[in-house]
């Protein structure tokens, strides 16, 4: 097989056989016209595989599967208007009324709310489990357990969860494992090959990489993919045909920029832990990190993303915030350029600050996003923002 980026640049995408354009077509069209009728009930019963109507299903956005289906090992993956859509989507098609669900209490604040609030209100009970405890996973299960769902790394504290382990426990009592691989990128990361039966992605950041789309993904085997387009088409969170294009151009850069988001965020974090400022860097790639090893084990890299608690008070944090210059203050993450945020004032604000306090989100935390500037150029802004080492 081709290496990744190569895979990057080919996968699922022919030259149009038609046109001979190298660039996949945008279908910009909600539907697909039949010269008889009898083609049109195949195409709608699925016997034929014919396209029917885009919420369902349209070629450009195919085409995107196929592609992230190839990165992530999986026969196949679906695409959705975002990532919050991927998540929710792949969630309920999981579970009904009565059954029971884990997830870790470090989540993605939007995926917190549909644990913690929505999916109770529908009859299935959630348990949040310390993020970093295999054990207390275990505990947690019941005869009833239908999905265990985890972040790895976790935002924005970047902890790990060990995914073969959970993914073991998970199916111990016959559960799923579902994993938001969306900090590692399926570059970095690919939970399947590790034992997940299902990953998620905001495709919103390293799959599109340029900050100009709302996506998301979720990969995994034809069954499971086909019960969750299935639940898709009936919810409607589908991405648009020119969104699906932006991110097939977005993932031909992929392996290219995820690799120097890798090297530029190993060089911050080295310069950022030995700062009298800072108190602590959490990077999967320091030797200091309580993960590391498993990190080591089960990453091809240690990713882009990081955060860090300054020393000082919350007003500190906010002044270097805006002090940056090549950094932009801004949320979201995964993209070219680099971003700072503050969680406790602007990603975590749908937590309590108990809430924050118990998951490591601290005042002074600062999560940083690494782009593909020039390292040196990036360690300049923060030694002009923050004073010298
Ligand atoms: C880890 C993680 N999962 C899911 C999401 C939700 O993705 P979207 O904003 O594309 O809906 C985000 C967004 O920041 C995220 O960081």
């Amino acid at each position: 097989m081709p290496r990744e980026s190569t895979r990057s640049v080919h996968e699922a995408e022919p030259f149009d056989a038609e046109s001979g354009s190298i660039i996949t077509p945008i279908y910009q069209t909600a539907t697909f016209a039949f010269t008889k009728a009898e083609d049109a009930r195949k195409a709608v019963t699925g016997e034929s595989g014919k396209f029917v109507y885009t919420r369902w299903d349209n070629p450009t956005t195919v085409r995107l599967e196929r592609k992230l289906a190839s990165f992530e090992g999986t026969e196949d993956a679906a695409f959705f208007s975002s990532g919050m859509a991927a998540i929710s989507t792949s969630v309920l098609s999981f579970l009904k009324a009565g059954d029971h669900a884990v997830a870790i209490s470090d989540l993605y604040g939007g995926t917190f709310q549909l644990m913690s609030s929505i999916l109770p209100r529908f009859g299935v009970k959630t348990t949040l489990v310390e993020t970093t405890s295999p054990v207390a996973m275990k505990r947690a299960l019941r005869p009833n357990t239908k999905l265990v769902y985890v972040e790895s790394p976790t935002n924005p504290t970047l902890k790990l969860v060990d995914i073969a382990k959970a993914a073991k426990i998970a199916h111990s009592v016959g559960a799923a494992l579902l994993v938001d691989s969306t900090f590692a990128s399926p570059i970095n990361q690919k939970p399947v090959k590790l034992g997940a039966d299902v990953v998620l992605h905001s495709a919103t950041k390293y799959l599109n990489g340029h900050a100009d789309v709302i996506a998301g993904a979720v990969a995994g085997d034809r069954e499971t993919i086909d019960r969750i387009k299935h639940l898709r088409r009936d919810l409607g969170g589908t991405l648009d045909p020119h969104a699906a294009w932006l991110v097939l151009r977005g993932m031909k850069t992929m392996a290219l920029r995820v690799r120097a988001q890798n090297e530029n965020a190993m060089a911050l974090a080295e310069f950022l832990s030995g700062h009298r400022k800072v108190r602590v860097v959490h990077y999967p790639g320091l030797r200091e990190h309580p993960q590391h090893g498993l990190a080591s084990r089960q990453m091809k890299g240690f990713g882009g993303m990081m955060s860090f608690e300054l020393k000082g008070t919350i007003e500190d944090a906010r002044r270097l915030t805006e002090k940056l210059k090549v950094v932009m203050l801004a949320a979201s993450l995964g993209g070219v350029e680099s971003l700072v945020s503050q969680p406790s004032t602007m990603t975590h604000t749908q937590l309590t600050k108990e809430e924050r306090a118990r998951t490591g989100i601290s005042e002074t935390l600062v999560r940083f996003s690494v782009g593909i500037e020039d390292k040196e150029d990036l360690v300049e802004d923060f030694r002009q923002a923050l004073g010298p080492r």
